[in-house]
């Protein structure tokens, strides 16, 4: 493994050896047990979006692990006055060990591995979200102690986080199933990929979707970058919102997931949301944890 691009690159072996190993560095944390493997070392963290979650957990973890972190916004750094991505790449890799990077298109994160010379960590586009996904199965696990066999509902919009979750979870052995509305399915080659390996449903009926899953997972109705279409999107989403109604199908002690930021009474009820937060601020956490498993298997020399 020589990038974190998507989660279709992984086997199922490697995505388990980042989860063990993040249950490793979790414990080792809680336990103030250091664990300096990145010593002196850092990390470029390129944003062209915003974020809490993602600056936050590469910065502290790569700070726990020994190194450093860089936070390069995309108004700070030339890339964004045109100056190509290829071009970037290579300069960056003369100064710093890996990169993170969070931006619109898969095929500039793509980009950035081949022109490069050190690992590249995609930290969210329009596609794909592996990051996130490698953290919500550790918390499934944990929550769960294992996944396979588990049924996996993403209820929403079939966006980045539809399509991670697709792979994370057919890859680790789960039944997943997408709530979404005809318009707005995951990537078409993904699931073709996923229907080959495991078993996936796609399916406008929420309640088809949601019934017996044990993980119920669901994301903003307008993704970043959309927010001219939030309007349009609220009226077309209206009905898949996870709420109790919904929750009731489901199977008995699920937990649901939200990988944040939520909207409150849009994807997702108050009520719902405030009785799972245990659930939903341990994901959060898990970001940090799951993030330096992947750091130290990309970047350890
Ligand atoms: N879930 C997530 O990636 O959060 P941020 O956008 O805050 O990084
Ligand atoms: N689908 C959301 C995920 C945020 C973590 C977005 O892309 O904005």
């Amino acid at each position: 493994m020589k990038h974190l691009l998507k989660l279709q690159d992984l086997s199922t072996e490697e995505i388990t050896e980042i989860l063990n190993l993040a249950d490793q560095l979790k414990y080792e944390n809680k336990h103030r047990i250091p664990h300096q493997h990145l010593k002196g070392q850092t990390l470029g963290m390129i944003f062209t979006k915003s974020s809490t979650r993602t600056r936050v957990s590469f910065e502290v973890g790569m700070y726990q692990l020994g190194g450093s972190a860089l936070f390069l916004s995309k108004d700070d750094i030339q890339l964004g006055r045109g100056e190509p991505i290829r071009d970037t790449a290579r300069v960056l890799s003369r100064y710093v060990d890996g990169i993170m990077i969070r931006t619109y298109d898969q095929k500039d994160v793509e980009e950035l591995a081949t022109f490069g010379s050190i690992p590249i960590i995609n930290g969210l586009t329009d596609y794909c979200h592996p990051c996130q996904v490698l953290a919500d199965l550790m918390t499934v696990r944990e929550f769960k102690k294992s996944l396979k066999g588990l049924k996996l509902a993403f209820i929403g919009d079939g966006n980045n986080m539809a399509n991670s979750l697709i792979a994370g979870g057919i890859l680790t052995g789960m039944e997943v199933a997408i709530g979404c509305p005809d318009t707005y399915r995951p990537d078409a080659a993904l699931c073709e990929w996923a229907s080959k390996k495991g078993k996936l449903t796609v399916t406008d009926d929420i309640f088809a979707a949601a019934k017996d899953a044990d993980v119920i997972y669901t994301d903003v109705w307008a993704s970043m970058g959309q927010e001219q279409e939030a309007v349009e999107r609220a009226k077309v989403f209206k009905d898949f919102c996870v709420d109790d109604k919904l929750m009731s199908v489901t199977a008995k002690d699920s937990m649901i997931l939200h990988c944040l930021p939520a909207h409150r009474g849009e994807e997702i009820t108050d009520e719902v949301f405030e009785a799972h937060a245990k659930e939903i601020f341990e994901e959060a956490e898990n970001r940090l944890h799951a993030q330096k498993a992947v750091m130290v298997k990309l970047m350890k020399k």
